[in-house]
Order: structure tokens, then sequence, then C-alpha cells
């Protein structure tokens, strides 16, 4: 199974960075190379390494870290929207967007900082001759900065989306709300090329698509300035500010083993946890909800009170925020339950974490993110699990993760009840998650720390064999 999971991993490594998946996905994407690097580290620690620098290495004036990061040699018609539809080095020069990089203008999770960390612990003594984390933190920083000073519409602290793809979880029941209120851009006007090589049955309508084309067309036509841009759409999504509060802990471990101030870093964490806990827990759901900025007011979100109202969707992201270390007790176990309850029934009902609601009137086995059970939210469960001492649930939950990854040939995402693959095969992060859990437990050397760092056009990494995850990782 390592090697087949090895073998995706250098099948879609392109020189600099890996694709998701060579047709679906032909370019570089922000949340899956953190995936994509938590993985690779335990193949090639550098080139786990150059995954991280070449993404940030796009990162706009502002802080932005963009969604894709475009590949000039592939042809437009491969991806929609494509270099021509965002127009990031004109239209984006005001925010800062890169001159001679194309990239979108929208962002996904800041997964990046807990990714630089882990990969940096598979491998300390190769980074630090790399100046890996020196050169990293800056950016690391920056982006984070970005979130707090550009993206906190609501006023209370958390960042705010403002495109369905920038939580990852493009097609989310929690979106149709919100989605609703947006005029879709004309049928017609553009191309899809997700179908070519997607069945429909498993990716977004049209219309949805049509409303995702206005959106991110309105973003760019304000320049990518957030205080200019309308945004519509302005959501508080769990699954995103999880993400954030778990980096700006990685953010504080990366400061230490710099010799800088890590303290800075964990206040943030804790005061985005309790506005997270403050403004998006639901006693009722059992899990947190998603904020709809745009709910109350139709315009610009009220900046006193709570603002917007919650979304009344389950979803899987409103569980991520297990991995936020200082949770409340009595909230981690109203989530551990939610977790095998009726909603999700994992361990009963299904064996891994559907997307959304098993009960769930827009519940879709098939559909992108309307329920369907991805790899990288059940890795982040994993983790969440043993992060809150819960070991035989998280090791059988690892197990799971392992079985499905090998027996779908690395699928993009499952129908959570049969487990049968939907959307890509040999997808980059579920392979690349799939090593991480591989090598979480099994005992033998450590990745050889002289393995031959591959230069871009260099000879391919060796398959290495299994090794257990360093002490050093372990840790808020
Ligand atoms: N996930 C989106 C797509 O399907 C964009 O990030 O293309």
């Amino acid at each position: 199974m390592r090697r087949a999971a090895c073998q995706v991993l250098l099948g879609n490594w392109t020189g600099s960075s890996t694709v998701p998946s060579h047709q679906l996905y032909p370019h570089q994407w922000s949340w899956d190379s953190a995936f994509i690097a938590i993985g690779l580290r335990h193949l090639s620690p550098v080139r786990a390494q150059q995954e991280v620098e070449t993404l940030l290495a796009a990162q706009w004036g502002d802080g932005r870290v963009p969604h894709i990061v475009f590949n000039r040699a592939v042809p437009l018609d491969a991806y929609f929207p494509s270099p021509d539809f965002w127009r990031s080095s004109s239209a984006g020069a005001a925010a800062g967007a890169p001159r001679t990089t194309e990239t979108s203008g929208v962002v996904q999770p800041p997964v990046h900082a807990l990714a630089a960390w882990l990969v940096h612990s598979a491998d300390p003594d190769t980074s630090a001759r790399r100046g890996f984390l020196a050169r990293v933190y800056p950016r690391l920083v920056a982006w984070h900065r970005y979130l707090a000073d550009h993206r906190d519409l609501g006023g209370h602290g958390l960042a705010a989306v403002v495109h369905p793809w920038e939580p990852g979880m493009d097609n989310s029941p929690c979106w149709d709300g919100p989605l609703a209120r947006v005029e879709p851009a004309a049928a017609g006007s553009f191309r899809r090329a997700d179908l070519v090589h997607g069945s429909a049955a498993d990716r977004p309508t049209d219309l949805d698509y049509r409303r995702y084309v206005r959106l991110a067309a309105e973003y760019r036509d304000h320049g990518y300035r957030d205080a200019e841009a309308p945004h519509s759409f302005a959501v508080e999504d769990p699954g995103f500010n999880a993400l954030f509060i778990a980096a700006e802990y990685a953010l504080a471990r990366i400061a230490e083993a710099l010799g800088g101030e890590a303290e800075p870093h964990r206040q943030r964490a804790a005061a985005l946890t309790e506005a997270l806990v403050e403004r998006l827990w639901s006693p009722e759901a059992g899990q947190f909800l998603c904020r709809d900025l745009r709910a109350a007011s139709g315009g610009r979100a009220a900046r006193d009170g709570q603002g917007g109202r919650l979304v009344a969707e389950r979803s899987a992201a409103g569980l991520l925020p297990l991995v936020a270390p200082q949770l409340p007790r009595p909230i981690v176990r109203t989530l551990l339950r939610t977790v095998s309850g009726e909603h999700y029934g994992l361990g009963t009902a299904v064996r891994l974490l559907p997307s959304y609601d098993l009960r769930g009137a827009a519940f879709d086995r098939h559909r992108y993110w309307r329920g369907p059970a991805w790899f990288n939210v059940n890795w982040l469960l994993e983790r969440g699990l043993r992060r809150h001492g819960e070991e035989a649930r998280a090791d059988a939950l690892a197990a799971e993760v392992l079985h499905a990854a090998a027996a779908s040939g690395f699928a993009e995402y499952l129908d959570p009840y049969t487990g049968q693959g939907r959307g890509a095969r040999g997808f980059s992060w579920t392979a690349a998650l799939a090593l991480d859990l591989l090598a979480r437990d099994a005992a033998g050397p450590k990745p050889a720390a002289a393995e031959a760092p591959p230069a871009a056009s260099g000879p391919a990494p060796r398959i290495p064999a299994p090794a257990p995850v360093p002490a050093s990782e372990k840790g808020p």
C-alpha cells in the first residue's frame, strides 16, 4: 500500500509541486498542497518543503495565499476558471498579486503552518540546512495577518469566507441559503471543464457554477480588495476557523524553533477558540454551525451584536474544531457523541465520517461535499480524536481510512454507505494522508535525513521504509 501511495505522489509531482489529479485539477491547489506535503514528508522531506515553498512563492502582497497557482504549461481549456478569467496579475495588482505567476484570487483553509511544522519535524536537520522554517515563517505570519485584518467581516475575531470555494467544501448544503441570494451568471457565459473528466452526478450543478462564477467575477471586478468588494456571500465557517486555530498553534511551535516569540500566536489561537465557541457553537445541534453574515442585513453585516444567523445545516466542518486543543471539555464530549450519533453514524451506519448530515434533506451520497466521505476530513477527525484522548476510536478510524484509500484506488471521495470511490482516482491528498497514517504507527527507521534531496528534474526519491512520527511534532 505504501508503494502504491508513493507512486500516486510521484506520478502527480510536476517538478516543484503536486497536482491533486492530472485530469480534474491540473494546477497547484492551496489546501491540497498542505495535505500533500504532510504525506510527502515521509517520501521526500525536501520535496515536501518545496511543495509548501512553491505555494507560498505565489503569495500576494496583502498576505493572501491564493487557492490555485496556475501552471503556465497547462492549456487554458484544461481547467475552468482559467487564468484569463481570474486575471490576477492585472486585476489583483492593487492587492499585490504576483506579476509573473497567475493565480486565483480567493483562498482556502489555512492548513499551511501545520503542514510546515509537520514537514520540518520529519527531518529537522535538512530543514535547518535549507533554512526552511526561517523562509516560510514570515510568509505564514503575513497569511494569518491577512485573515485577521481583511477577513474579519463579522467584526468578532473569526475569519469569514467570501466564496464557496474558500472553505474547500465547495457545494456543501450549508451554502445553499447564502448562495440563493446571489444572482447566477448567465447560462452559457462560460464552459465548465470538470464535466469532461468527472461524472455530472458527482459534481456541483450548473446552477451552482453560475453562482460561483458570479461571485468570483464580482470579487475580481473590485480588484480583489476586501474593503471594496460587496462580498454578497460572507460566512464564518467552523472548519476554516478550526484549521486557523491549529495553524496558529503550529506557528507558535515554528516561532519557538526559530528562537522567536511564540506567545502572541498562542494568544491568537486562544482568542480564536473563544470566538469560535461564542459565535458558532450550537448546543441544540450538538456541533458547530456556519454563520451567514449576510442573512439579517442582506448587505454588509451589522458590526454589533452577533450579526447574521446560524445556518441550520449540519456539515462535518462543524466537527473539525476537535483539532483545537483548548476546546472546553463539555463541548468536546458533545462533539464526540455527535460523531457517532444519528446524523453522522460513524462506526454504526458508516465507516468513515460523511461530509454532511446522513439525515439532512439535502443529503446526496455521491455529490461533491453533499454527503460523500472525504479523506482529509477523516484524517483531521482522527487527529482530533487522538488529541482528546480517544485513542481506540482514532485507531479504528485510521484503519478504516487506510482500508478505504487502498480499496478505492486512492479516490477523491467515497459513497459513505458502500465505500465506492467517486470523483478522481489516484488523488494526491488521499495517497498522502494514507502515507501519513501508515507512518504514524510504524516501527522502524525514520526516513533517512541523508535521503538525496531531489532536484526538480532529478531522480525520483526512493520509496522509504515506514517511519514513526517524531515526538517533536506532538504538542499543540
Ligand atoms: N474545488 C474546485 C473545483 O472543483 C475549485 O477549488 O474546481
